[in-house]
């Protein structure tokens, strides 16, 4: 794993944008793993105003609502319409979420393993953690080995996202159909973006503290491609900044990435 610490969140957001673009001009039939939520968002702008074709491209959200209509504005599918996949060449039909809305959720949940096992997985899946430690929505403990399936959200997962449901978090599902733990350590390489002081407990637990299904996010030590971009505030309390600083500085694969 390596932790990179940028001053600012503009200058986080910026780095993870850079790295998925190099990897899709890489490779431009690359398989990317998408992620939602407030953090994501500046991503997406960032990812928007370049000039790289996401023509050849396919993509799998972590993970979707359970309950609502399929017209509803605030499912995630509508989220990264609207702030994605509407403003970019990608081929829609090659873009994916878990099926929240299906009757049969588990059989929804299979179909999805399915389809990314038969693109061959997924090359770059980008996260973002929740305050009490998910990824996706695999809240404590989600099994490490896990795959996607219907879980239940936490109060503190509810309150969070409240705001897209009229802040009243009773409002907020109670339920999502997420790809599991294990369905995110098997894509090739993770970029886990966190921003803001709110963070920063959380981020020092997932990086530096027990493996543990309490704290989901501490599953991607498990990972040997995983990279952890945060802003100063989110890094406040990692005990190790000085040697991830030092790698950030010396190591020859950042170069293109530290002014
Ligand atoms: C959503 C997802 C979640 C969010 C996390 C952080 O698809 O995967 O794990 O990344 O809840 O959300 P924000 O950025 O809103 O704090």
């Amino acid at each position: 794993m390596e932790v990179i610490t940028r001053p600012n969140a503009g200058q986080a957001v910026s780095l993870v944008a850079r790295l998925l673009l190099s990897r899709v001009f890489a490779n431009p039939e690359i398989v990317l793993g998408m992620a939602t939520g407030r953090t994501m968002e500046h991503v997406y702008s960032h990812l928007v105003a370049s000039e790289v074709s996401f023509k050849r491209c396919s993509s799998f959200n972590l993970d979707e609502y359970v309950g609502l209509e399929p017209s509803d504005p605030r499912l995630y599918r509508q989220y990264m319409h609207d702030r994605f996949f509407s403003k970019i060449d990608i081929d829609p039909a090659n873009t994916h979420l878990p099926d929240g809305c299906a009757a049969d959720l588990q059989k929804a949940a299979a179909d999805y393993e399915a389809l990314i096992d038969s693109s061959g997985g997924i090359d770059v899946q980008l996260l973002g953690i929740g305050i009490a430690g998910h990824i996706g929505f695999n809240e404590p403990l989600s099994s490490i080995m896990s795959r996607t399936r219907a879980k239940a959200l936490t109060p503190a997962t509810r309150l969070q996202n409240a705001e897209m449901f009229g802040g009243d978090p009773d409002n907020v599902p109670t339920r999502a159909l997420t790809m599991g733990v294990g369905t995110i350590l098997e894509a090739k390489e993770l970029i886990l973006l966190a921003t803001g002081s709110a963070k920063a407990d959380i981020v020092a637990k997932a990086v530096e503290g027990p493996i543990t299904s309490m704290v989901s996010a501490s599953a991607i030590q498990l990972h040997p491609n995983c990279k952890v971009i945060v802003d100063e505030d989110a890094a406040s309390a990692l005990q190790g900044r000085d040697y991830y600083d030092f790698v950030f500085a010396n190591e020859p694969e950042w170069a293109d990435y530290r002014d």
